[in-house]
């Protein structure tokens, strides 16, 4: 009896799996379904030429494309990634003064335009191209642009406009329902930011109330704090164009982060550039985990299709399943954009500097090693169980080593922002020195890992401030995110001012590349950076 309806539910999921990936027009999500069908779009976009409307309207073309297949597969939404429909033209590349860029306006939601047939609206004709396709197809689309607004005052450049990095939601009928400018803008020395802050938020018609933000705009309390906490927002769309950092902040950790830490459905889409170590898309629900990435060390132009449930009253009902995603690889003959020879064997990432931390080297043994590390006042405690298998090494053989690392203070981003920061982790090095701690062994290189991880706990008691957000960050060694069933991330009460935060590794790794608390206290924002202390010879630090 038992094994007869564990059968057939097997059966069943099955069936689900078939009939949600070949049937082709299944009913949009209503409001009482307790899923919706979200996709999100990893691009790399076509930027051929000096024509500027001829890049803009080749991918426009593009994304029609990306959206009829969504259809193809019951999508309710769908996101595009950030900068990546108007391609800014770089008439000078080594100075960012020097790029151009074509804009158009955008209706305001309030006036309900459908820039498909109404010519009223003013858009260029790439962006009225996208309003007619989320009308055909039903489906609501976002897309990012950058926004022409025109100004009068002293605050008005003499062009007599404002630039902004914007992203557009049109909803099925088409119409632009929502419009999000990036407030902050990483560099980007062309564009502007509005006088405040204009968060943004929409309800679908099938009662899921979405808020957006842009790239950047993800470390930030405004907007990626502020827009969940009074609005009821359960669903974030985040478009953007990375540059992934190691240790810390690749694209698809900070998403997985963000998304566990505030328990919202998250929809990431990625700007694909391999070569300046830009891409990474996924599909999160939050405390239940990722649903599916995508994150690819060659060019790609791919989709992610999944069921998302549906936060209803703070609970996820449907449960899900392992046919309820899809990634979806389009071929360059249906989205011509890469082709040549791939310009690097793997992605190439931004390395953060880890001089102003405290670290120490993991002692490479099997047993026990409890440490407490502080940096400015703040004090992680790690206990780590390690299995050293120094059989494994062999010349020739490649394998990283790994450093517990900690640091209080502020750092500097090369927009030129400064930004509050609290770590306690647990890095991978490809040496013993520091430097190799925020690198890659190459991928195509003979690799083992000597060092299995068997537990890990985290473990500091941390002022209770709205003004400092923390999340568990991972990473592997093949850049992906630990399982959520791998492990635990508790935030407890310790006193009147403080809390006691744990992360701790459940299941043994023995490919760990990052295992970090990390936090981004709001209040250093704008103060100067943590300089590494004065040099001296510390017997630690190779
Ligand atoms: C640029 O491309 C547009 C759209 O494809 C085309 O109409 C126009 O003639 C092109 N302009 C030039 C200068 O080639
Ligand atoms: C490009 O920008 C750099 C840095 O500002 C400058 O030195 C160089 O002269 C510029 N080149 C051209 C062709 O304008
Ligand atoms: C902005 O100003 C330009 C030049 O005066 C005008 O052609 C355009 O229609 C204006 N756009 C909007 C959206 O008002
Ligand atoms: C444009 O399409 C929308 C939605 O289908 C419709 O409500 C509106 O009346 C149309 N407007 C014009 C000017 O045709
Ligand atoms: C908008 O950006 C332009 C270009 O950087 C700049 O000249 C102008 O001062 C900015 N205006 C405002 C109001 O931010
Ligand atoms: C959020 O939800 C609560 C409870 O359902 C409701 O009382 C409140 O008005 C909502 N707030 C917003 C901004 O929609
Ligand atoms: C819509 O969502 C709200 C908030 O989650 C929930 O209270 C309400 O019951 C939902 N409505 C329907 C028709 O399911
Ligand atoms: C872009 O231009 C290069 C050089 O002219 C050409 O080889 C390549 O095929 C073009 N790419 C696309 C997608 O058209
Ligand atoms: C490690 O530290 C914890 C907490 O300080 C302590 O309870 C435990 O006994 C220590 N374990 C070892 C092996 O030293
Ligand atoms: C360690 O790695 C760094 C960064 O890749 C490299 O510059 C350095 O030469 C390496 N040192 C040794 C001793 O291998
Ligand atoms: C709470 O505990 C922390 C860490 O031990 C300590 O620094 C702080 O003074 C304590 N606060 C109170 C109100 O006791
Ligand atoms: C955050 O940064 C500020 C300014 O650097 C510092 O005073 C404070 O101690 C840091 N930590 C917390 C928890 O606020």
């Amino acid at each position: 009896m038992r094994l007869f309806v564990f059968i057939s539910k097997m059966v069943y999921a099955c069936l689900i799996g078939i009939l949600f990936f070949t049937k082709i027009t299944l009913q949009a999500s209503t409001p009482t379904s307790t899923y919706y069908v979200g996709a999100v779009v990893e691009y790399f976009p076509f930027s051929n030429g000096t024509n500027s409307s001829a890049i803009i309207n080749e991918n426009a073309k593009n994304y029609i494309k990306f959206i009829n297949t969504a259809y193809e597969n019951d999508v309710d939404i769908i996101v595009f990634p950030e900068s990546s429909l108007i391609m800014k033209l770089r008439t000078n590349s080594s100075d960012r003064n020097y790029d151009l860029y074509t804009s158009s306006y955008i209706p305001d939601p309030e006036d309900n335009k459908v820039p498909c047939n109404d010519s009223s609206s003013n858009v260029l004709p790439a962006i009225g191209s996208i309003s007619c396709a989320a009308k055909q197809y039903s489906m609501y689309v976002v897309i990012n642009v950058i926004e022409e607004v025109n100004c009068t005052g002293d605050k008005c450049p003499e062009n007599g406009h404002l630039l902004y990095n914007t992203n557009v939601v049109f909803d099925r009928n088409g119409a632009v329902i929502a419009r999000y400018r990036k407030w902050n803008l990483y560099g980007e020395p062309k564009l502007n930011r509005t006088e405040k802050p204009e968060l943004s938020y929409f309800h679908s018609d099938f009662n899921v109330t979405f808020g957006q933000f842009i790239c950047f705009d993800i470390l930030f309390k405004t907007p990626a704090l502020n827009l969940v906490k009074d609005n009821n927002i359960t669903d974030i769309l985040f478009s953007n164009h990375w540059f992934s950092e190691l240790p810390y902040l690749t694209s698809n950790a900070i998403q997985s982060g963000y998304s566990f830490n505030y328990d919202l459905n998250f929809l990431g889409s990625g700007f694909n550039t391999p070569s300046t170590g830009s891409g990474g898309s996924g599909i999160y629900a939050g405390r239940d985990g990722v649903i599916k990435n995508i994150w690819s060390e060659k060019r790609i132009n791919a989709m992610i299709i999944a069921k998302i449930p549906k936060i209803i009253n703070g609970r996820r009902e449907y449960l899900l399943n392992r046919y309820d995603a899809k990634t979806i690889v389009f071929s360059s003959s249906e989205i011509p954009t890469i082709n040549g020879s791939e310009p690097v064997p793997q992605m190439e990432l931004m390395k953060d500097n880890l001089k102003a931390y405290k670290t120490v080297i993991l002692k490479q043994h099997t047993g026990i090693q409890n440490s407490t590390l502080c940096n400015n006042g703040f004090c992680c405690h790690f206990n780590i169980q390690t299995e050293h298998r120094k059989n494994l090494i062999r010349p020739k053989l490649n394998y990283y080593r790994h450093r517990l690392a900690v640091f209080n203070g502020v750092r500097s981003f090369e927009s030129g922002n400064t930004n509050g920061i609290e770590v306690c982790s647990i890095v991978a090095c490809t040496n013993l020195t520091l430097k190799s701690c925020s690198r890659r062994l190459k991928i195509n290189s003979k690799i083992v890992n000597p060092i299995i991880f068997h537990s890990i706990i985290i473990s500091g008691k941390f002022e209770n401030s709205q003004n400092v957000s923390r999340f568990p960050l991972s990473l592997t060694y093949n850049m992906n995110q630990l399982k959520v069933s791998d492990f635990e991330f508790t935030t407890n009460k310790f006193n009147a001012t403080h809390n006691e935060i744990r992360y701790v590794l459940t299941k043994p790794h023995d490919d760990l590349m990052t295992f970090a608390i990390y936090g981004r206290n709001f209040t250093g924002d704008g103060l100067p950076k943590t300089l590494p202390p004065k040099k001296k010879k510390h017997l630690n630090q190779v």
